[in-house]
């Protein structure tokens, strides 16, 4: 694929073929991840986390995503980039959650937008998507939600909660979200929903059964290192080599080893 397109993805589904995604927040990561051949970047609302240190991902602001969303966009060749609607730019009403989509879409160039929800968020994902802006659904476990939820624990181990879940899923479907993220929840149940709906299901958290994966950037590249479920792979440990590599080079200016004749004019 030269370019990938929410229909691409549709696509590749039909075709058995997995979907990877990643997050990106910035220039200089989503050169490298987009560059490395990933299918979907998502500028999630982990940036509130990952890039701004907040505990939760609720102080993020519509402005902030769209600065993130900007800088993802401006280097990309060939992934689809999806962006969060932040909390509280899309609850309020249907039309809150249009103008919001509008300005990521206006001012990022993003090309499509993502918000967490089944059921209670229909009528503004409607509207969004009558506007002609792709939109991606997340259910199960979802961050925005935490404190009614209390802990980061696995979602729908319950009959009554999976078949909540289930039947969200088919909603989102039905009124065309053209793929859904499910995080944290069980396997199972996850499969399940994954053959119950012709859109791609990506899974974080969600096992093997679903339609493609995805991982937050830092987390898979071991950058931050408080985080383990047991979901993340590692794939690199840069926690600890950038320790090490910013180490050497204190002790190097501290020795005056750096510069060394051949790097000084
Ligand atoms: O914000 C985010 O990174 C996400 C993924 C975990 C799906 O929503
Ligand atoms: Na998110």
């Amino acid at each position: 694929y030269k370019r990938i397109t929410v229909k691409t993805l549709i696509d590749m589904k039909a075709h058995g073929e997995k979907i990877s995604m990643l997050t990106a927040y910035d220039y200089t990561m989503a050169k490298i991840v987009d560059g490395a051949g990933i299918d979907v970047i998502l500028v999630g609302d982990s940036a509130s986390n990952v890039m701004a240190g907040h505990e939760t991902t609720l102080p993020i602001t519509l402005d902030q995503m769209i600065y993130h969303a900007s800088s993802v966009v401006r280097a990309i060749d060939r992934a689809l980039v999806v962006v969060d609607l932040p909390f509280g730019s899309y609850q309020s009403d249907p039309k809150e959650a249009l103008r919001s989509a509008i300005r990521i879409m206006k001012e990022s160039g993003g090309h499509a937008v993502k918000l967490e929800g089944g059921k209670e968020v229909k009528e503004s994902i409607k509207r969004i998507l009558n506007a002609g802006i792709p939109v991606m659904g997340h259910l199960g476990l979802t961050p925005q939600s935490i404190y009614k939820f209390g802990t980061y624990t696995v979602r729908a181990k319950e009959e009554e909660e999976a078949e909540r879940l289930l039947e969200d899923a088919k909603i989102l479907e039905r009124i065309g979200c053209f793929a859904i993220v499910l995080e944290k929840i069980p396997a199972a149940l996850a499969k399940q929903v994954a053959e119950s709906v012709s859109i791609p299901i990506i899974g974080i958290g969600a096992g093997n059964g679903v339609d493609g994966q995805v991982l937050v950037l830092h987390d898979m590249l071991g950058m931050t290192h408080e985080f383990h479920p047991r979901f993340l792979r590692r794939y690199l440990n840069l926690y600890e080599d950038m320790t090490t590599a910013i180490s050497q080079y204190v002790d190097d200016v501290k020795t005056c080893d750096f510069p060394n004749d051949s790097e000084q004019y």
